[in-house]
C-alpha cells in the first residue's frame, strides 16, 4: 500500500524572507513556472498583503499557474485573509495559508495576547478564510514550541471550522527527529477530528536538521505533507531542502513506500535558475544539486564506478537533470534556435521586443564567447528582465588597467535615471577600482557584506564569471548579481543590480518576529 506525499514549495515565500534573497516580480515568475514544470503541488508564491509588490506577484503566478496550485500566506486577520483571496482569484487551484503563533513565549513576548485570545482569533481566522476559498492551511506559528494541550485545542477547533491542511512549523529549528516525528504522532491522536485534515511538516534548519525531522514527520508522525525550498533556500539557516527530500523519499522507497508527482529531472534546472537569481550559491558539497554531488575523485570510487555505477552511486545524476548542462547554442545559432532555447527552457518572454532585445544581448555574448550554454541563457535573460522602473542604474561602459606593480585604475560611465554619468577611482585591484569610481558618484553608503565570484557553467576559465554582491543600508539587506565573461564587468553589474534593489523600497511585512 502506498500513498502520496504533497510537495509544497515555499521558495517563493519563506525562501524569499532570507536577507537578501528577495525577488522581482518576473523573477518570481519565472521561479513558478519552473517549480510547475517541476511538478509541485503546492507553489507558495508569496505573502499577498505584506506589499504591493508581492500582491502583485502571487496575482500574476496565480493568474498563469495551471499545474500546481498557488498559495498565499496572511496573518490570520481578515485584512490579510482578504488581500491573499483577492490575489488568489484567478488562480485554477487557490490555498490560503493561515499562520498565528501559539507558544507561550510568542503569545506573550510577541503577540501581546493570551492564550484564549489566540484560541478565538485561529477559529474566526480560518472560518472567515473558508467562506472565501475551499483549501485552509493553518500554522500555528512556533508549533513545536507550544504546550500539546493547547496546541490541541487550537487545531480541533480550526479543523472544525474547516482547515484542511494543518501545518507544524519547528520555526526556530529546535527540534530532534525522532521528536519531532511523536510530536506530530501525538497531535494526531488526541485531536479527534484530526483525519478531516492532512498534516503537514515545516522545519527550519538552524541545527542542520531540517530534512531529517521533516523525514520524521511523516515516517512517524504520518504527516503527508512537506514544505520544502529549492536549495534550502530560508532565513538564517534555511528551509527544509526540496531536492534532498524529495530525493530521499524516492531513493529510500522501499521504506517511506509514498508517491510524488515530482518530476526529478528538474531540480537541477530549478536549483541553478535559483541559485542565479538570488545570488545565494549552492556550496560544492551539497546533496544532489552541488557541483561535487555526483564527481568521485579518489581512484578506487571512480574504478568502481566504472565497472558498476550502483558500487558508489545510490542516484544517477542524469535522472535529476545533471545532463541538461550541455552546449546548446553559438555563434551561429539564429533568433529561432534561440527563442526555441527560451521556450524548451519554459522562459515566456511578453513581446516580440523582449525577445530581439534578449536575442541581440545572446548575439554578443556569443561573439565574445564560443558556447553558450542553458546557465548562460538564464543569466542573460535575468538581465533582461530587468525594467525601467526596476533598472535605476544601468552600467554603460567600464575600462580598467592593471599592471603588476602598478595600482590598478577604472573608469565608468552608467546612467542613473535618465542621466548619465563617468567616475574613475583607484582601487587595490581592478574590481575594488570599478566598484570605488561608481560609489564616488552614487554615494549610497552601503556597507558591503558579501563579494563572491563564480563560474557560471563548468570550472573553465571560459566559462562566464558570476557575481554576487551583497550590501546592506539602513537595515535592508539585498543582493545583486551580475554575470560577464569579463569579472570586473560582472563585478559592476552586480554592484549597480544591488544599488538598484536599495533604490526600490518597497516595504514588506516579516512573517515571522
Ligand atoms: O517557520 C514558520 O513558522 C513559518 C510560518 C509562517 C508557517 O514560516
Ligand atoms: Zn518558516
Amino acid at each position: 500500500m502506498s500513498d502520496k506525499l504533497i510537495i509544497f514549495d515555499t521558495t517563493l515565500r519563506d525562501g524569499e524572507q532570507s536577507p537578501g534573497a528577495s525577488m522581482t516580480r518576473d523573477e518570481k515568475m519565472r521561479i513558478a513556472r519552473q517549480l510547475e514544470r517541476l511538478r509541485v503541488d503546492v507553489i507558495e508564491a508569496g505573502f499577498a498583503a505584506s506589499s504591493n509588490g508581492d500582491f502583485e506577484a502571487v496575482k500574476a503566478i496565480a493568474d498563469a499557474i495551471r499545474e500546481s496550485s498557488i498559495c498565499s500566506l496572511a496573518r490570520a486577520n481578515d485584512r490579510d485573509i482578504s488581500r491573499a483571496a483577492d490575489a488568489l482569484k484567478g488562480a485554477a487551484m487557490g490555498r490560503i495559508h493561515l499562520f498565528l503563533a501559539t507558544s507561550d513565549l510568542h503569545m506573550e513576548k510577541k503577540l501581546r495576547m493570551t492564550r484564549e485570545q489566540v484560541f478565538e482569533q485561529a477559529k474566526l481566522a480560518t472560518r472567515f478564510a473558508r467562506n472565501l476559498m475551499g483549501d485552509i492551511e493553518f500554522s500555528p506559528e512556533d508549533g513545536y514550541r507550544s504546550d500539546p494541550d493547547f496546541l490541541c485545542r487550537v487545531l480541533e477547533a480550526v479543523i472544525a471550522e474547516g482547515a484542511t491542511t494543518i501545518n507544524i512549523p519547528d520555526t526556530v529549528g529546535y527540534a530532534i527527529p525522532e521528536l519531532y516525528g511523536e510530536f506530530l504522532l501525538n497531535l494526531r491522536q488526541r485531536i479527534p477530528n484530526a483525519d478531516k485534515a492532512v498534516w503537514s511538516v515545516h522545519c527550519h534548519n538552524d541545527l542542520g536538521m531540517a530534512v531529517a525531522n521533516s523525514l520524521a514527520g511523516v515516517k512517524i508522525g504520518g504527516a503527508r505533507q512537506v514544505e520544502c525550498t529549492i536549495n534550502g533556500l530560508g532565513e538564517r539557516a534555511g528551509n527544509c531542502s526540496l531536492e534532498e527530500v524529495v530525493m530521499a523519499v524516492r531513493t529510500r522507497r522501499d521504506y517511506f513506500k509514498l508517491d510524488m508527482g515530482v518530476d526529478i529531472s528538474q531540480i537541477v534546472p530549478a536549483s541553478r535558475m535559483v541559485s542565479q537569481t538570488t545570488g545565494f550559491l549552492v556550496q560544492p558539497n551539497k546533496a544532489v544539486v552541488g557541483a561535487n554531488a555526483f564527481a568521485h575523485a579518489s581512484g578506487i570510487h571512480q574504478d568502481g564506478v566504472l565497472k558498476a555505477r550502483d558500487t558508489y552511486e545510490i542516484m544517477r545524476a542524469e535522472d535529476v537533470g545533471w545532463s541538461t548542462n550541455r552546449i546548446v547554442l553559438g555563434k551561429l545559432s539564429g533568433r529561432n534556435a534561440f527563442k526555441q532555447r527560451l521556450q524548451e527552457l519554459g522562459i515566456q518572454m511578453e513581446s516580440e521586443s523582449e525577445i530581439n532585445a534578449a536575442f541581440a544581448r545572446f548575439k554578443d555574448l556569443a561573439d565574445r564567447k564560443s558556447d553558450i550554454f542553458d546557465e548562460d541563457i538564464i543569466a542573460l535573460v535575468s538581465d533582461e528582465s530587468v525594467t525601467p522602473e526596476t533598472e535605476h542604474f544601468r552600467l554603460l561602459s567600464l575600462a580598467q588597467h592593471s599592471e603588476m606593480g602598478e595600482r590598478p585604475h577604472a573608469k565608468v560611465s552608467f546612467t542613473v535615471g535618465a542621466v548619465e554619468h563617468r567616475a574613475e577611482s583607484d582601487g587595490n585591484g581592478p574590481v575594488d577600482a570599478s566598484l570605488k569610481a561608481i560609489e564616488s558618484m552614487v554615494k549610497s553608503g552601503a556597507e558591503m557584506m558579501l563579494y563572491s565570484v563564480n563560474a557560471i557553467t563548468s570550472g573553465s576559465t571560459e566559462s562566464q564569471g558570476e557575481v554576487t554582491v551583497r550590501l546592506q543600508l539602513g537595515g535592508r539587506v539585498v543582493n545583486g548579481v551580475g554575470a560577464d565573461p569579463d569579472i570586473v564587468v560582472a563585478s559592476a553589474k552586480a554592484y549597480l543590480a544591488a544599488l538598484n534593489k536599495l533604490h526600490s523600497k518597497a516595504d514588506r511585512v516579516a512573517a515571522q518576529g
